[in-house]
This record gives C-alpha cells, sequence and structure tokens, in this order.
C-alpha cells in the first residue's frame, strides 16, 4: 500500500472514530432525517499519484514494445505486414514519449535526484537512455515505410532497431520502476508528492489533448487489433 492509500486509510478510520464518540441518539437522527439534506459522499482522491502514474505510462509503452516484437516476429516468418503499423506506432512513441513521458522524469523526477544527489549515476544513464531512444526512433521511422520492407539492408536494419530499443526500454522502464521511483518517493513530503499528482494531471491534458491517457491507450489497442494482439488471452500460454 503507498503512503497516500494509506494517509487516506487512516484518515478514514479516524474520521469513523471521531463519529462514533459523537453519535447522535436514534431520535435525534430521525428528526434530522427530516430536516437536513442529505450529506454528499466524500471525494475520491483526485489524481492518481505520481510515480503510479508515470508507472501506468510504462504499461503504455510496453504495449507499444510488444506491436514492435509481434511485428519483427512476422517480418522473420515472412508474413505479410503493413509498414504502416510500424510507423504509426513510432510516431505515436514519438508524442507520447518523448513528447510527453520523457519529459516528465527529466523535468520533475531525475532533476529532483540530481538536486539531491541521489542515484545520479542512474539518472546519467537514464538520460542516455532517452536520448538514444530519440535518436532510434527517428533512424526506424526511415525504414519502416513501404520501400523499407521491401529491401533487404532496409529491411534487416529495422529489425535490428526494434529489437534495441526492446532491448533498452524493458530494462529502462524496470529500473525506474524498481530503483528510481521508490528512492524518488522518499524525498518528497505527502504534500509536495500529491501536489506532483496534480501538476502531471494538468500536464498530461495540456500535451494529450482531453482524452489524455485513456486517448493514447485507445489509439494502442488500435493498432494492437491490426495485428490481432489486443486481447490479453492471446498471450496465455495454452500446456
Ligand atoms: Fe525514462
Ligand atoms: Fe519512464
Amino acid at each position: 500500500m503507498n503512503d497516500r492509500r494509506r494517509f487516506l486509510g487512516l484518515a478514514v478510520i479516524a474520521g469513523s472514530g471521531f463519529a462514533l464518540a459523537a453519535l447522535p441518539s436514534r431520535a435525534e437522527t430521525k428528526r434530522k432525517s427530516k430536516t437536513a439534506p442529505k450529506a454528499a459522499p466524500p471525494p475520491l482522491a483526485a489524481t492518481v499519484n505520481p510515480t503510479e502514474d508515470l508507472m501506468r505510462e510504462h504499461g503504455i509503452l510496453l504495449r507499444m514494445l510488444l506491436i514492435y516484437e509481434e511485428g519483427v516476429r512476422r517480418l522473420e516468418e515472412g508474413s505479410t505486414i503493413s509498414a504502416d503499423i510500424f510507423a504509426s506506432t513510432l510516431r505515436l512513441n514519438q508524442r507520447f514519449s518523448e513528447g510527453y513521458h520523457q519529459k516528465l522524469e527529466e523535468d520533475h523526477v531525475f532533476s529532483k535526484m540530481e538536486v539531491a544527489g541521489k542515484l545520479t549515476e542512474l539518472t546519467r544513464v537514464l538520460r542516455g537512455q532517452h536520448d538514444a531512444e530519440r535518436k532510434l526512433t527517428a533512424q526506424l521511422l526511415k525504414n519502416a515505410t513501404p520501400s523499407g520492407l521491401g529491401g533487404s539492408e532496409r529491411r534487416t536494419a529495422l529489425v535490428d532497431g526494434l529489437r534495441s530499443l526492446n532491448r533498452m526500454l524493458r530494462p529502462h522502464t524496470a529500473w525506474e520502476d524498481t530503483v528510481l521511483f521508490p528512492a524518488f518517493h522518499q524525498l518528497l513530503t505527502e504534500r509536495e508528492f500529491e501536489k506532483l499528482g496534480e501538476v502531471f494531471e494538468e500536464t498530461e491534458h495540456q500535451v494529450l489533448g482531453p482524452a489524455g491517457f485513456q486517448g493514447i491507450l485507445g489509439e494502442v489497442v488500435q493498432l494492437e487489433s491490426g495485428l490481432g494482439i489486443d486481447k490479453l488471452s492471446s498471450f496465455t500460454v495454452h500446456i
């Protein structure tokens, strides 16, 4: 359970204790229920916490990697596959990762760690990998075309590049989730953490548009369905 949820849980328990201590008599309750309007239910937490937000975004990135992986598998077995699947996924990755997710991490997470002098070698590597992701994605887009898939040299370059992207981004996101984000969370007070969640939420809608994360997820699902991998059950191993 994260600290924010624990805090909210404790707040609910504390609130209940207070309510029990001040419990009105049954007659009083009856009298009040005739006159007073029904109290509104307590509001739910408005925002997802910032590290949970970034981890959900990793889910989007990992689903894009699955699209590349499936595309590469089909190229290698000689099946027909549209170059547009690769190009659309790479462009979506540019919009989502380069234009949004990487910036959140660099501007709010890495910089905070660096100022605090914590895990600076890790953030140096992560920054370098963001840079490599940007360059590699731009290179791959040059070969993710019908003529690119048509020539064996360019097709091989596309396959090798997509493999390299997979090989780099899986550990990249895994280290962020398991090492960086827990350490980052420890540097913030509960209020700062909550405030950052609000900043992330605002940025999400400014950069990605009103549909935000859900809109991007919808686009990923569309691309997945073009390959028939939009159902989780398609990945189940039957033994
Ligand atoms: Fe990152
Ligand atoms: Fe990330």
